[in-house]
């Protein structure tokens, strides 16, 4: 790509019509979830501006309940983006995870076995962090935009166009980066012809519950049952997070506490069913589970990143771990271009973040693969998932490359 920095660009520049507002800034991003607010920020530190279109409100986008698994690489760029202080407070590192099924468990050292391990946050906490620091910083974060359209994006001045208030804006920016997840129009943007798809959905769902109670275990439980998986997490020492498998046709009106804790404890070793301190959910939700990736995930001057990019099943708590190397690899390629003009980094990003992405989708659907129950699954299947997680507990080479991935693969 042969083009120079426009560093003299007055990065924020409002030129105001009685109709449309005309906007500059040197990225725009579109979504201020976990991906669009990291790169929002890391860009700030390196002076850097943007512009991030949100299409609902700040309080919507923090209310969603998400994961709560963060790779090293993913508290390392919260350090980088200087958004790690509560985190370090309140998060629990953990150095292993049980697996279990049926009544036979077996933890997994993670950091004996691969040197690393993982930290319990919630992404709630992590997005509420992002946006409490933007703010602080006065960073130009748009809420309740709709319409969103990107356009010239494969030319050397990309625009891109909102409706806000009524009111209809244009932002010429240098590039965008479509932080925008599975639902958003990022991905759309790239022609048909230029998009390959690829996508597995899974024959079952998970029932999630909140509840103030204290985990019922350490470590976080992956159980696999004959009655279907289940699995045991948390956000604090009095907040708890469970899944259960659960049928696609399921809505969470049809489960109440009482049923849920009991297929619970069913599919929990004994001793977990037994200890298992139960309460009143705060939050019921179910998710269908998919796999998905785009290629590429960059058409010109748009970069895809994270949901907007790829999916996957939260069994590896890979979502936003995955979400968080594309942003390492585009966050580091902008700043290269504006500190040198060497394009080097965002010539390469889409197949940096594709090979990770994928290695991610490999690992998710592996383990969601090996610990559901599968509809149509034959009794050969199953003794096939019962070796297979007998031969994981017996060897230390199996549980080595689970624990490889699970820890997060080097950026
Ligand atoms: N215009 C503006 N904003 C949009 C649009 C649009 N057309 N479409 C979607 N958005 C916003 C959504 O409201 C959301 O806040 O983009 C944001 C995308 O955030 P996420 O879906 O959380 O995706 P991402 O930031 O990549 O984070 C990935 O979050 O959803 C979890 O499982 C996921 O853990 C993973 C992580
Ligand atoms: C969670 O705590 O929500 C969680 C943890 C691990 C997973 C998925 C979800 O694999």
């Amino acid at each position: 790509m042969a083009y120079t920095p426009n560093p003299a660009m007055n990065p924020i520049r409002v030129i105001k019509t009685n109709e449309v507002i005309a906007l500059k800034t040197q990225v725009v991003v579109i979504g201020g979830g976990p991906s669009g607010l990291l790169l929002s920020q890391l860009l700030h530190r390196q002076g850097i501006e943007s512009v991030v279109l949100e299409r609902k409100t700040r309080d919507y986008v923090v209310g969603r309940i998400r994961a709560g698994i963060l790779e090293t690489g993913t508290v390392n760029l919260m350090r980088q983006a200087g958004i790690s202080e509560r985190m370090d407070r309140e998060c629990l590192v953990h150095d292993g995870i049980v697996i279990s099924h049926a009544d036979e468990q077996f933890s997994i050292n993670l950091k004996a076995l691969s040197g690393s391990n993982v930290v319990v946050y919630g992404q709630t906490e992590l997005t509420r962090d992002l946006y409490d620091v933007r703010e602080a910083a006065n960073g130009q974060l748009l809420f309740n935009v709709e319409n969103v359209q990107i356009l010239d994006a494969d030319t050397d001045h990309p625009r891109v166009s909102y409706e806000q208030n009524g009111k209809t804006s244009h932002i010429d920016c240098d590039f965008v980066a479509g932080c925008d997840g599975f639902h958003g129009v990022s991905r759309q943007a790239i022609p048909l012809n230029v998009r390959r798809e690829y996508e597995k959905i899974y024959p079952f769902g998970w029932l999630g519950v909140l509840s103030e109670t204290p985990p019922v275990n350490d470590e976080l439980i992956y159980a696999s049952s004959p009655r279907g998986f289940a699995l045991c997490s948390m956000r604090n020492e009095n907040l708890s997070r469970y899944y259960i498998q659960c049928s696609l046709s399921d809505s969470p009106g049809d489960w109440s506490d009482a049923a849920f804790w009991q297929e619970l404890k069913r599919r929990i070793p004994t001793d977990a069913a037994e200890s298992l301190i139960t309460g009143p959910s705060i939050e019921k939700s179910i998710a269908p589970l998919r796999s998905f990736i785009t290629e590429p995930m960059r058409w010109g001057r748009l970069f895809l990143c994270g949901d907007a990019a790829h999916i996957v099943p939260p069994t590896g708590a890979k979502g936003l771990n995955t979400a968080a190397g594309d942003i390492h690899y585009l966050y580091n390629g902008l700043a290269q271009f504006y500190t040198t003009g060497d394009t080097d980094g965002i010539d390469h990003y889409s197949e940096k973040a594709l090979s990770r992405a994928w290695k991610a989708v490999r690992f998710s659907w592996s383990l969601t693969s090996l610990l559901h129950r599968f509809p149509d699954q034959s009794e050969f299947d199953l003794k096939m998932q019962i070796a297979e997680i007998a031969f994981l507990k017996s060897s230390r080479h199996a549980q080595s490359m689970l624990a490889e991935n699970y820890v997060g693969l080097p950026y």
